[in-house]
């Protein structure tokens, strides 16, 4: 079952537009995903174009994928443009086993890329709020949360701006390509401290 589903699509926010992503956009998220200041800190940084889109069009993680389009009334020649991706991924919570059919689907890892020339105004503060407000509503999961390199304040200030709860720093946990174990972070936000 595709959980994203229960979502009226589009998302529409006061700059923004969130929609599902589809095969074809393999390329525009390309453009920004493919960036050395961005693939630092993403999982997967393949250097050509053809093993990304062979990466991007996975269907499960397609299927957890939105695509963050401007509708900035500030910039009419750029309406429709896609500046950001956001994952959405429904999980499981941890659970002990005489409970766990309870746990499942209640909850949601989220991640996030935005292209640089579409940074530092907020889109992404506004998307993602946007994403978590879905997520509990009408969605109705108990729990998001997302991890980071300590290292990569722009993702983790993201993180606090929206209020999300930093739950854990833990030290050279995340192994990063350039062969150094580097700190982490994860941050959390339960339904009942979610401000919409
Ligand atoms: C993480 C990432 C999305 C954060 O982007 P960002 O531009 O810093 O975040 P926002 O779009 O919310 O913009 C916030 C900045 O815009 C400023 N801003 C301007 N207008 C704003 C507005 N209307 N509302 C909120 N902030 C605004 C804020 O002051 C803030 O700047 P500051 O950090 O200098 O204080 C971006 O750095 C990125 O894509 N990084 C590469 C990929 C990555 O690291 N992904 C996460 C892996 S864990």
């Amino acid at each position: 079952m595709d959980p994203l589903t229960a979502i009226a699509w589009p998302l529409r926010t006061e700059r923004l537009r969130l929609r599902r992503a589809v095969a074809s956009d393999a390329e525009p998220t390309w453009t920004w995903r493919r960036l050395p200041e961005v693939a630092e800190w993403i999982t997967r940084a393949p250097g050509d174009v053809e093993t990304y889109r062979a990466q991007f069009t996975d269907a499960a993680r397609l299927a957890s994928l939105l695509i963050v389009e401007l509708h900035d009334p500030g910039r009419p020649g750029e309406a429709g443009l896609p500046i950001g991706d956001i994952m959405v991924r429904v999980e499981d919570g941890w659970a002990q086993d005489e409970v766990a059919e309870a746990a499942r689907g209640t909850q949601a890892e989220l991640g996030w890329t935005f292209h640089p020339a579409s940074q530092g105004r907020g889109y992404a503060t506004e998307a993602v709020r946007a994403a978590i407000g879905a997520c509990f509503e009408p969605l109705g999961l108990r729990r998001v949360h997302a991890g980071c390199f300590a290292a990569n304040e722009p993702s983790w200030r993201l993180m606090e701006r929206i209020g999300m709860r930093r739950e854990e720093f833990s030290r050279a946990t995340a192994l990063h390509r350039s062969g150094v174990w580097m700190d982490g972070m994860n941050y959390g936000l339960l339904a009942e401290e979610w401000t919409p």
